[in-house]
């Protein structure tokens, strides 16, 4: 018997998931991070350590902080980064002293990776991954933002975050209503598949 891939329900969240950068001004119930959260640690780990802790933080003035810390130092970085039409609009962007890195959502959510668990990093991204999933089933936006991993140069902000001397950020990711209408997503290019024999 074949099976039914197109409108497998798990098959149809992982194809709709994408990056949500424009947010809704309406706060996340702790319930449903807590949900987030409970789908994340799902995830396998190697040797099932689970090295992974999590902060939430629906304080938006931390939030600003954070984005104004990270800004200028990415818009350093990538003033060095050969230029194109997409990366003038994310300067600019980074300049403009309304953007925040966060979009606006209304809430970050920091996975830690245990700093002495040598997979602890591919842990984190693999709970990662199945958070923004579980976003995504439940109706709700996210986002991995990278840029925020800066913040773990920070003392001031790793003290506010109250990340543990023996964790680092790995995954900051946003969660959220998303606005009325996403822009499309992305196109994937073919994956280039060797099949033996
Ligand atoms: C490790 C990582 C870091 C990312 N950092 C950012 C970021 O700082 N800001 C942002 O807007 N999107 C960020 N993204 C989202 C990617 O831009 C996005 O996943 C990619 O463009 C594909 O689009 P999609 O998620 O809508 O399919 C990041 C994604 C990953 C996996």
């Amino acid at each position: 018997m074949a099976i039914e891939t197109e409108h497998h329900p798990i098959l149809s969240v992982i194809r709709e998931r994408q990056s949500v950068r424009e947010y809704a001004d309406r706060d996340l119930p702790d319930e449903i991070i807590k949900d987030i959260i409970a789908a994340g640690i799902q995830a396998p780990s190697a040797l099932g350590l689970q090295p992974w802790q999590f902060v939430v933080v629906r304080d938006r003035s931390l939030m600003r902080r954070i984005s104004d810390y990270c800004k200028p130092i990415l818009a350093e970085k990538i003033e060095e980064e050969p230029r194109n039409p997409g990366i003038d609009t994310f300067l600019a962007a980074l300049r403009d002293p309304e953007y925040s890195i966060f979009y606006n959502a209304p809430v970050l959510v920091l996975v830690l990776g245990t700093r002495e668990v040598v997979s602890s990093v591919i842990d984190c991204t693999l709970c990662a991954g199945s958070m923004l999933l579980a976003a995504r089933a439940l109706g709700l936006g996210s986002c991995w933002i990278g840029s925020a991993t800066l913040a773990g140069q920070n003392p001031g902000l790793i003290t506010a975050l109250k990340v543990p001397d023996d964790s680092q950020i790995v995954a900051p990711l946003i969660f959220g209503y998303p606005a009325a209408s996403l822009p499309p997503k992305p196109e994937r290019r073919e994956p280039r598949i060797t099949w033996i024999p």
